[in-house]
Parts: C-alpha cells; sequence; structure tokens
C-alpha cells in the first residue's frame, strides 16, 4: 500500500494540533470522539492535552463497504453525559462531504456546550457537499480513499500507524 502520511508525521501534526486546542481552552475540556475511524487519533490528541480532559464517544453511521457516501446519516450512539456549559471539542478522522459532521455538530449544539470546536485529522475539501466549520484540521488531502491510523475500508487496516492509500 502507498505511505500518504507517515506515522511520523501524524504524531508531529497531532501534537501540533493539541497544543493549538490547549491554548484556546486554558479551562475544563471535554472530547467527544467520532467512533470507530477517530480512536487513534482520539489517543494520541488526549495524551498532548492536560490530564484534566474528559472524553466522551458517539457512533454515526458509517458508508459500510462503499467508498462513497449514501448522504444517509444516523446516531448509532449517543453521549454517556451532557454538554450543558462544557468546552466540547469533536474528535473526527476525516470530513469528506461534510454531513456527517454538519449532522453531529447541530445534534451537539443544540444541548449548550459553552463552546462547541471541531478537530479533524483529514480534510478533503475537494468532496464537500456543505460548508462546514472545522477549528482544527490536521492534514488537506485529494479525493483518494485513505485507510489506516484508525480509518477503515471494510472494517479492515485500522491498526495502521500511518494512513495510506487503498488500491495503489
Ligand atoms: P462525510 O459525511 O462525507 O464528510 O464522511 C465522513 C466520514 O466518512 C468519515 O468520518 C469517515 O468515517 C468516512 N470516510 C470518508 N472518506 C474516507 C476515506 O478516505 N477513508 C476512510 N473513511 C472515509
Ligand atoms: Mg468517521
Amino acid at each position: 500500500m502507498q505511505t500518504l502520511l507517515s506515522a511520523e508525521a501524524i504524531q508531529d501534526r497531532v501534537r501540533a494540533m493539541g497544543k493549538e486546542i490547549r491554548r484556546d481552552h486554558p479551562g475544563e475540556l471535554h472530547l467527544v470522539c467520532v467512533l470507530k475511524g477517530a480512536f487513534m487519533f482520539l489517543a494520541d490528541l488526549l495524551r498532548a492535552l492536560p490530564d484534566t480532559t474528559t472524553i466522551d464517544f458517539v457512533a454515526i453511521s458509517s458508508y459500510g463497504k462503499s467508498t462513497r457516501s449514501s448522504g444517509e446519516v444516523r446516531l448509532l450512539k449517543d453521549l454517556d453525559t451532557g454538554l450543558e456549559g462544557r468546552n466540547v471539542v469533536i474528535v473526527e478522522d476525516i470530513v469528506d462531504t461534510g454531513l456527517t459532521l454538519t449532522y453531529l455538530q447541530d445534534i451537539l449544539r443544540a444541548r449548550g456546550p459553552k463552546t462547541l470546536k471541531t478537530a479533524c485529522l483529514l480534510s478533503k475539501p475537494s468532496r464537500r457537499q456543505v460548508d462546514v466549520k472545522v477549528d482544527y484540521i490536521g492534514f488537506t488531502i485529494d479525493d483518494k480513499f485513505v485507510v489506516g491510523y484508525g480509518l477503515d475500508y471494510g472494517e479492515k487496516y485500522r491498526s495502521l500507524s500511518y494512513i495510506g492509500i487503498i488500491g495503489d
């Protein structure tokens, strides 16, 4: 498989994103990780943030085995705790069409967080269908289907410590 982003490049960038998020959130911080793709990004980002940082998980319907979005978004697993008055950062693996994030931002905003920001490891701007705001972006990439570092193709390749291009 062709490597798009090496493990070292990812680690450096995630640490820098942690620094930026720390700087913007001097107080309490709560991360909402979007399962499953963002679990590895969350684990590394969390270790670049203060020890008092709390986490929760949400699961959104995925594409299944297709590499193209069906455009349909569903909430499969909800949060364990409320967001009222908290400083929340959504942690997502990749923003593609933007449909998933737009949906998630809307439902989380309705729960009354003090602040709501979004961190995405990857962004494919050429595929955007809706104009979604992402506050922290790790890497901007071309329209190629990528796997590794939590991202899957048919539930496989999540374990890779680098990000590769499937099919190449
Ligand atoms: P969106 O709703 O089209 O922005 O889709 C975002 C979701 O699609 C991400 O959270 C990923 O789970 C999945 N996705 C989009 N592009 C890729 C890719 O290149 N590799 C793996 N998953 C992807
Ligand atoms: Mg995802």
